[in-house]
């Protein structure tokens, strides 16, 4: 066949694919016979692996899987992606309603959008020219992992946009989740295999989306709702969140169709209690209703909770199930931190399709409060997301054989006499190498929000430091196939494979290693703030509590932490050790892609008279260029206010350009 009429006869093919399988997935309407598709469907297979250079990246071949990935990459995303507050009750909503109004008085007349909340796994599509370029898990919400080619085997994500208005550079968001038909089939065969079942549809979506073969990704039958859409370099056609859902329809998305607009918060009590009957009835896990404010401008206005949640948009969630069982005994695990946690050990009961065998006791005063004691029949719930919780003692059911509960006055795991601080209700293992705390500090380390070292749970690093092959997360860069081999449970490639994950995860960008550091109440939306801010673990280990609290975002809370975190003498040396198994010690630049800073590096010093600091750095990273503490011969350019530090004369010695800041102003356009 000549070049052009491939060519042609492979673009048919792909419009008519593309066609017929939005009509079965997303319209609900099919009109092609499974027979004369896949007769389609092979003749395009055929025609790409004759002529190679046919291949596009919106092709339909692709839902079948591609080659497997050796490990998945990072995406930083253009905006973080937000959880959402939750709210109980009516009395909840319309307390949510009143914070707003004190912000936007108009909310109250704008009216609601309610969606219905889908239990799966949060995703980000990137669409460059109508084409899903990129499509990443939420990861911590601030950085995810790239999971394009599994994304392509989910039948109701486009790979190609239809309709008209959307922008060049879309960002679309939705939830991807898998049936209940498809999770209940996956288990029955899990178990068939002896394989251990997946706790919940949600678990088993998380895990699809991240393998790194596609074609089991595609296996597991995953499917995806549209619920938000951005765009970072236009306007949207969209003055609502209802236009917006029906926008996100027109191009092509599969948007959840119990969404409705009311007109206010009475309208929204009744039509929620209607929803909230259906929900169980749904053919996919659903765990409440979302409740958003309709206007898009008020959005805006309102904003966000830190990186954390929307103001204008809140879940509804329904009084979870509750289940009795015996609580056989309470036991102490010793977290990363220190902190003594008291745990249930319960005797198994289901709660809404889930195994319980131990729940949360938070802390020895609300033990005593909830009168809990080892032996009790207790209620037992477990609300969405949120770990087993005991809600107290079914009293009528005691023998008087019950016994109270008493924290331990020597650690559990290392005998060091407990700390129980008068003003907290936490108590502590004051030993900072107390094997608990290790233990569960480089679990933490490890873990997939933190440096993700793929192979390394829970299990895997009792081994390493029982062995003992490691004290500290520093020694998981001295790690060595031969040694690993002579542990159980590690085969060769086993071993090659771990050794390759620990040497993968050095080159991780600073606010992932602080974040991995587990310092008290640094999350990963404050590892990321400060690591952009002070650019440099240098530089934030010599910053005063002061200058850390000035950040945006941080707060005095934090900054005290994160200097006590670094006074400490053997958490510098720690650091030290970590840097010279070669860690990557700074922030690399957030690039905007298109912007006239695009690539290029400045630093700060002195004070601007018109921007704070960080309007400064904020500006500076819209234009695509990056802030950092220290001067280099790939500095761009120093920005000097008044009274400047001594960075000036680096930047001269190098003939670093100095600006000063009607420059930097003039250079944004500004
Ligand atoms: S809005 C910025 N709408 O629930 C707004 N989220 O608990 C955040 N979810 O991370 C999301 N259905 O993964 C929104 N109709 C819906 C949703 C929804 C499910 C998930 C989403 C989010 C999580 C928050």
């Amino acid at each position: 066949m000549a070049e052009t009429r491939a060519a042609g006869r492979a673009a048919e093919l792909r419009r008519i694919l593309d066609r017929a399988i939005r009509a079965y997935y997303v319209l609900d309407a099919p009109e092609m016979s499974d027979a004369e598709f896949d007769r389609l469907f092979l003749e395009l297979q055929a025609l790409e692996a004759a002529h190679p250079d046919l291949r596009t990246p919106d092709s339909p071949t692709l839902r079948v899987g591609a080659e497997p990935a050796t490990s998945l990459a990072k995406h930083r995303h253009l905006s973080p992606m937000l959880s959402l507050a939750n709210a109980f009750s009516d009395e909840d909503l319309a307390a949510w309603e009143e914070r707003n109004a004190r912000i936007a008085p108009d909310v109250v007349t704008a009216g609601y959008t309610l969606e219905v909340k889908i239990d799966g796994a949060a995703v980000s599509l990137t669409y460059q020219g109508g084409v899903l370029a990129v499509g990443a898990t939420r990861g911590n919400g601030v950085v995810g992992e790239v999971v394009t080619a599994n994304l392509r085997t989910v039948p109701d994500i486009p790979l190609r946009l239809v309709g008209k208005g959307w922008p060049a550079l879309l960002e679309v968001r939705g939830e991807t989740y898998m049936p209940r038909a498809a999770f209940d089939a996956l288990n029955r065969k899990r178990e068939a295999a002896g394989e251990p079942p997946f706790a919940n549809p949600r678990n088993a979506a998380a895990g699809g989306l991240r393998q790194l073969d596609s074609r089991a990704t595609r296996e597991r039958g995953l499917r995806f709702f549209a619920f938000a859409a951005s765009a970072p370099d236009a306007r949207l056609p969209f003055k609502t969140q209802a236009e917006q859902l029906d926008g996100l329809a027109a191009w092509g998305f599969r948007v959840e169709p119990h969404r409705r607009r009311v007109a206010g918060l009475a309208e929204a009590r009744t039509a929620i209690a209607a929803l909230e009957r259906e929900l169980a009835t749904l053919p996919f896990g659903a765990d409440g209703v979302v409740v958003k404010v309709d206007r898009l401008a008020l959005h805006e206005e309102l904003g966000n909770i830190g990186d954390r949640e929307p103001r204008w948009a809140v879940a509804r969630k329904f009084a979870p199930e509750v289940a009795v069982t015996k609580l056989l005994d309470i036991k102490v695990n010793v977290g990363r931190t220190g902190a003594l946690n008291p745990y249930a050990e319960l005797e198994p009961v289901e709660i809404g399709g889930v195994t319980v065998s131990t729940a949360t006791l938070h802390n020895a005063d609300l033990i005593a409060a909830k009168d809990i004691r080892i032996g009790d029949w207790v209620e037992v719930t477990r609300a969405g997301e949120v770990i087993p919780q005991v809600l107290g003692p079914v009293r009528e059911k005691r023998t008087g054989a019950e016994r109270e509960f008493r924290m331990p006055a020597h650690c559990p795991d290392c005998e060091s006499v407990v700390d129980a601080p008068a003003d907290e209700v936490m108590t502590y293992c004051p030993n900072v190498s107390c094997p608990g705390r290790v233990h569960e500090s480089i679990f933490h380390f490890a873990s997939r929000g933190a440096m993700d070292i793929r192979g390394l749970g829970y299990e895997k690093v009792k081994q390493l430091l029982d062995a003992p092959l490691i004290k500290d997360a520093a020694d998981l860069y001295g790690l060595e196939a031969e040694r690993l081999v002579a542990l159980e449970g590690f085969a060769e490639k086993s071993a090659a494979q771990l050794v390759q994950a620990v040497a993968a995860s050095r080159d991780r960008p600073l606010s992932t290693l602080l974040f991995a550091l587990g310092i008290r109440h640094v999350g990963a939306g404050a590892a990321d703030l400060l690591a952009r801010r002070f650019g440099t673990m240098d530089q934030l280990m010599e910053a005063t509590a002061e200058q850390i609290g000035e950040v945006r975002g941080i707060g005095p809370t934090i900054a005290a932490a994160v200097q006590a975190f670094f006074r400490e003498r053997r958490n510098r040396a720690l650091v030290g050790r970590l840097r010279d198994a070669g860690l990557r010690m700074d922030e690399p630049a957030k690039v905007t892609a298109g912007g006239v800073f695009d690539g290029h590096t400045f630093v700060l010093t002195g004070t601007l008279s018109k921007l704070s600091r960080e309007e400064a750095t904020r500006l500076i990273e819209q234009a695509g260029g990056a802030v950092t503490g220290s001067v280099s011969k790939k500095t761009t350019a120093i920005v000097a206010g008044d009274e400047p530090g001594s960075k000036i004369e680096k930047a001269r010695t190098l003939g670093i350009p100095m600006w000063d800041e009607a420059e930097l102003l003039r250079r944004l356009g500004r």
